[in-house]
């Protein structure tokens, strides 16, 4: 029973990507239609988010969030419905991406859900987002109403990623970031390491195969990716202080990250020179999760009372997966990092293997060659260009 459900969820997540990349080509027609208008396409200043009813036509509900942000909204959705985008999407906004933009029955109902759990927070939860769409329809389409014997005599599933974990106050989170930067290859070596290029494969919802990608780093804290798409490059930079992602892939020709995603970027930047982890935070809560069958740390940190981040450290010390969540007016939205494949580049254990699963998509990074400490184009971090129109 377990095996049948999951192997649905994970048909369900496919037929996402496919939606994703219908998302994509939306937005694309979207600007070059107001181009043809004679309107000005949203092209705000380089570090200027662009809000959900400037890139999309048929925004009713989710106005004034960030095109980041409201794909995570979107992939709540799906997550919590157990299914794709094209659940409640027109079904030709699998292949004919304008799709999107077509009223249906459900996009309707969504709309309800939504004014119903508002009042729900607002009434008896003091406006506190405890519940979502999540906490009542799990990844079915009909919330369960009556009691589960068979779930009350299972063996239960643990989540690792749950954000109210118990802390275990005898862990010291200062001795686990330690023990990190000394399995990582120590502070020393890693002050020597100043920069690094890398090459190997992506392979993405957007792309269903594998195609060539560069990754570029600079200490402290400046990371991009380079993804070489069928339709054109896709561009994802943190220059230090700004994230964006532009390409053909993107849902706006360039997208400015913003509040989770953009803090992720910055973690994924620290990530390759981790000296900067241990300060990322200023306080750290930590217990203890199990993980690729073993006993893991977790640190979590918090933004305004609410948990936001939680760092899995392996028995060998190293990270070994990042999770950040993004708040979004429908519920905290989770990304997931997960590091593998760990290699020694001039002393210093480098992931050679980077997995990051959101609610609307999932990558994988393989590098295959890291050359440590050349020199890099200061271009390649800054600002990319807006992604090709697809
Ligand atoms: C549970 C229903 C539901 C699911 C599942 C869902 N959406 Fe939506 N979607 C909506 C609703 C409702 C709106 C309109 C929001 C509003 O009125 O503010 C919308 C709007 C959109 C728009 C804007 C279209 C336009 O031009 O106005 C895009 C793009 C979009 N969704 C993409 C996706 C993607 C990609 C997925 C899958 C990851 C997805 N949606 C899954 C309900 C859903
Ligand atoms: C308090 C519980 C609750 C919350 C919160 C909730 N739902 Fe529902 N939802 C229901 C119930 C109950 C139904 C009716 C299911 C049925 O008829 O089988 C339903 C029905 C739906 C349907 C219609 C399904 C169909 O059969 O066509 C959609 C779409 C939906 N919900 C989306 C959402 C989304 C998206 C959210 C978050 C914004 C959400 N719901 C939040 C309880 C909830």
């Amino acid at each position: 029973m377990k095996l049948g459900s999951r192997r649905t969820f994970l048909g369900a997540t496919m037929v996402a990507v496919v939606c994703l990349v219908g998302a994509v080509r939306v937005a694309g027609l979207r600007a070059e239609a107001l181009a043809q208008a004679g309107q000005a396409a949203p092209a705000p200043a380089g570090d200027a988010p662009i809000m959900s009813e400037q890139a999309f036509q048929n925004i009713q509900t989710l106005k004034g969030i960030p095109v980041d942000t409201f794909l995570d909204a979107m992939g709540m959705f799906a997550n919590a419905m157990g299914n794709d985008c094209t659940y409640c999407h027109a079904p030709q906004s699998a292949l004919d991406r304008v799709g999107f933009a077509v009223q249906t029955a459900r996009m309707t109902r969504t709309r309800q859900m939504i004014a119903m759990m508002n009042v729900i927070n607002k009434n008896f939860f003091k406006g506190e987002p405890r519940v979502t769409c999540f906490t009542c329809h799990g990844g079915n389409q009909s919330p369960r109403s009556d009691p589960n014997l068979a779930l009350q005599y299972a063996t239960p599933v643990e989540d690792p990623n749950v954000r109210d974990f118990t802390a275990d106050p005898k862990l010291v989170a200062r001795d686990i970031l330690n023990k990190y930067i000394t399995a990582v290859g120590g502070a020393d070596r890693i002050a020597r390491l100043t920069s690094y290029t890398g090459k190997g494969t992506y392979e993405g919802f957007d792309t269903m195969k594998k195609v060539p990608v560069e990754i570029y780093a600079k200490a402290p804290n400046q990371y991009t990716t380079v993804v070489h798409m069928d339709e054109g490059n896709s561009v994802r930079t943190f220059d230090g202080r700004t994230g964006w992602m532009a390409g053909p892939d993107t849902p706006v020709p360039r997208v400015v990250l913003t509040s989770g995603n953009l803090d992720r970027a910055r973690l994924e930047a620290l990530v390759a020179f981790p000296t900067g982890i241990p300060q990322a935070y200023a306080e750290w809560r930590v217990g203890r999760a199990v993980l690729n069958d073993e006993e893991d740390f977790v640190l979590q940190a918090s933004e305004s009372g609410q948990p936001v981040l939680n760092l899995y450290f392996a028995p060998s010390g190293l990270l070994v997966r990042l999770v950040r969540w993004t708040p979004t007016p429908v519920g905290m939205v989770p990304t997931q990092i997960d590091y593998s494949d760990f290699r020694d580049v001039a002393g210093v254990k480098i992931p050679f293997h980077r997995r990051v699963s959101q609610t609307y998509m999932r990558m994988d990074v393989e590098l295959s060659d890291i050359q440590p400490n050349v020199a890099i184009n200061a271009a390649l971090f800054a600002m990319p260009a807006p992604g090709a129109k697809k």
